[in-house]
């Protein structure tokens, strides 16, 4: 019998973290057990996706909230690691690229339990962002690395990863999306915010690059206030991203945009009702890039670099820079061009879990 520690942290996290659980579940000869370390605590960050995904309350809570980078990876790691000496998993589970997931991975190989990273190998190339950092100290320490699309198997193995520890599995946050549509299907989200299908924008922010610094959340706000003149805008705001609303003052030009609608973030499957319908998405989110591909909802990515090729390579997402000239330049072509027909990424077929799920149930003997 074995023990694996699945962690999770962040909202990303909870989505990912749902189809692997639920795949591991299968194997009588593993128990799965759930860390939650309070990164996100507020209910709509955390709390919804609990609901939303039925997912389990966790076994263990690390309850850390905010701090810096530094504080919260360091308070992570002393808590975990008393849960560890309880709980004596036999192996860790992260998933993605968030403080969590770097500390828990971290307090993992200190402490001689095997690592298993989901999500390994995606690389933006830019140090500058929190989670490329984590991404390349993770993957630096982890025993398995499942990978979701070619380049960041790639990755991996020019950074000297040992090939029979990679594996390119597919995608788990696929997995979720389209075991989770039916059900965001009944969501009542569109008649709610009185939108019909296809005539309407969502935009999602929250990347310090994006919205730490006044100069270019203002000229991504310019470049809002165009669109939404053109095509109604949802907004579910990050906290982040309110926090930085009321501290550079720009709750006026916000409210000047009158058709541009302000939430509070959103429940997994309101979201993915909204988003699933959306004429297009603007987002600086990662898992967006990777569910409008798989959806072929057309997606414009307000970032300079993205570590999801794939989904530009093949898939609806346009990487438009931070410019405000560069976003409209994307909105034109989204407008003009045919981004509903790309292709989805091989092996974002649903079944990544269950492919993850039998080689750790291998690995674990
Ligand atoms: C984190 C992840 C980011 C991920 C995002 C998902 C890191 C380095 N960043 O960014 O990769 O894309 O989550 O949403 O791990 N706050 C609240 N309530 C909460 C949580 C946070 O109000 O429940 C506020 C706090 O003021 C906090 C700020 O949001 O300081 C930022 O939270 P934090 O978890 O540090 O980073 P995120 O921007 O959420
Ligand atoms: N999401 C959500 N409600 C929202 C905004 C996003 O449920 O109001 C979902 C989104 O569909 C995706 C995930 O949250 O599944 C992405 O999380 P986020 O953008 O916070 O993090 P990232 O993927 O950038 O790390």
């Amino acid at each position: 019998m074995s023990t694996i520690m699945c962690v999770v942290g962040a909202r990303p996290n909870f989505i990912k973290i749902a189809p692997i659980m639920a795949a591991l579940q299968v194997y009588s000869s593993i128990t799965v057990k759930l860390t939650h370390t309070g990164q996100h605590y507020d209910a709509m960050l955390s709390d919804v996706f609990f609901h939303d995904l039925g997912l389990r309350e966790p076994d263990v809570r690390l309850g850390v909230g905010s701090g810096s980078a530094v504080t919260q990876v360091a308070q992570i790691m002393t808590s975990f690691e008393r849960a560890c000496e309880e709980e004596r998993p036999d192996a860790v589970l992260v998933v993605g690229d968030v403080n969590s997931s770097l500390a828990c991975a971290l307090t993992s190989v200190k402490l001689g339990v095997k690592l298993i990273h989901v999500e390994a190998g995606l690389r933006s190339h830019d140090r500058q962002m929190p989670e490329e950092i984590n991404r390349v100290l993770i993957d630096a320490v982890s025993d398995l690395l499942f990978c979701t699309e070619e380049s960041a198997v790639k990755a991996l193995i020019t950074e000297g990863r040992p090939k029979e520890k990679i594996y390119l599995v597919g995608n788990v946050m696929i997995d979720s999306l389209l075991q989770n549509l039916p059900r965001a299907r009944e969501s009542k989200i569109l008649e709610e915010l009185g939108v019909t299908p296809h005539s309407y924008a969502v935009a999602t922010l929250h990347r310090p690059g994006a919205v730490d610094s006044p100069e270019r959340f203002a000229e991504i706000l310019n470049a809002l206030e165009t669109i939404q003149r053109d095509l109604p805008l949802i907004m579910p705001l990050h906290p982040r991203t309110r926090k930085n609303i009321y501290a550079f003052h720009f709750e006026e030009r916000l409210a000047q945009m009158s058709n541009l609608r302000v939430l509070e973030p959103l429940g997994y499957l309101d979201f993915l009702q909204l988003n699933s319908n959306a004429r297009v998405v603007l987002t600086d989110s990662g898992g967006l890039q990777e569910e409008t591909t798989a959806l072929h909802v057309p997606c414009i990515t307000v970032r300079e670099n993205t570590e999801r090729p794939i989904t530009v390579d093949v898939g609806s997402n346009q990487l438009a820079g931070l410019s405000c000239q560069g976003i409209l330049d994307a909105y034109h072509r989204v407008q003009t061009e045919q981004f509903s027909n790309r292709a989805v990424p091989p092996l974002w077929d649903g079944h990544a879990a269950t492919r993850i799920a039998k080689i750790i149930a291998d690995f674990l003997g």
